[in-house]
């Protein structure tokens, strides 16, 4: 089989879909390959992500990835989220095909990509924390 169980699974319920009205950071990332697009919204209380949602017009592992990634830093502070790695996020699925793997970068990035809006909007500069995002050139 070419996907495990945890990622078909994670395709068929994905886990945080949606947007958070009042995020505290959103960021929103693309694949300038096969063009899919990724948007993540969090919800920080001191420090702490407490809540956290995505939406992506991408393809299955893209939501796989995304799904899980999710659950893996919620409740995790902001310090502890950006440790997590596609590799990962790859792991907690139990692989991905060679050419799925693109897509749980998209997951990461996204995600680092909603820190460092969190941080831009308190006047704080996020490169030195967060290192350099390739957002999605058609939405920046
Ligand atoms: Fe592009 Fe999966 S094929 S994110």
């Amino acid at each position: 089989m070419l996907y495990s169980e945890t990622v078909l699974d994670h395709f068929a319920n994905p886990r945080n879909v949606g947007e958070i009205e009042d995020a505290d950071g959103i960021g929103e990332v693309g694949n300038a390959k096969c063009g899919d697009i990724m948007k993540m919204y969090i919800k920080v209380e001191e420090d702490v992500i407490v809540d956290v949602k995505f939406k992506t017009f991408g393809c299955g592992a893209a939501v796989a990835t995304s799904s899980i990634a999710t659950e893996m830093i919620k409740g995790k502070t902001i310090e502890e989220a950006l440790k997590l790695t596609n590799k990962a996020v790859v792991e907690a699925l139990e692989g991905l095909p060679p050419a799925k793997i693109h897509c749980s970068v998209l997951a990461e990035q996204a995600m680092k990509s909603a820190v460092a809006d969190y941080y831009k909007r308190q006047g704080i500069d996020p490169t030195p924390i967060v290192g350099e995002i390739k957002e999605c050139e058609s939405c920046h």
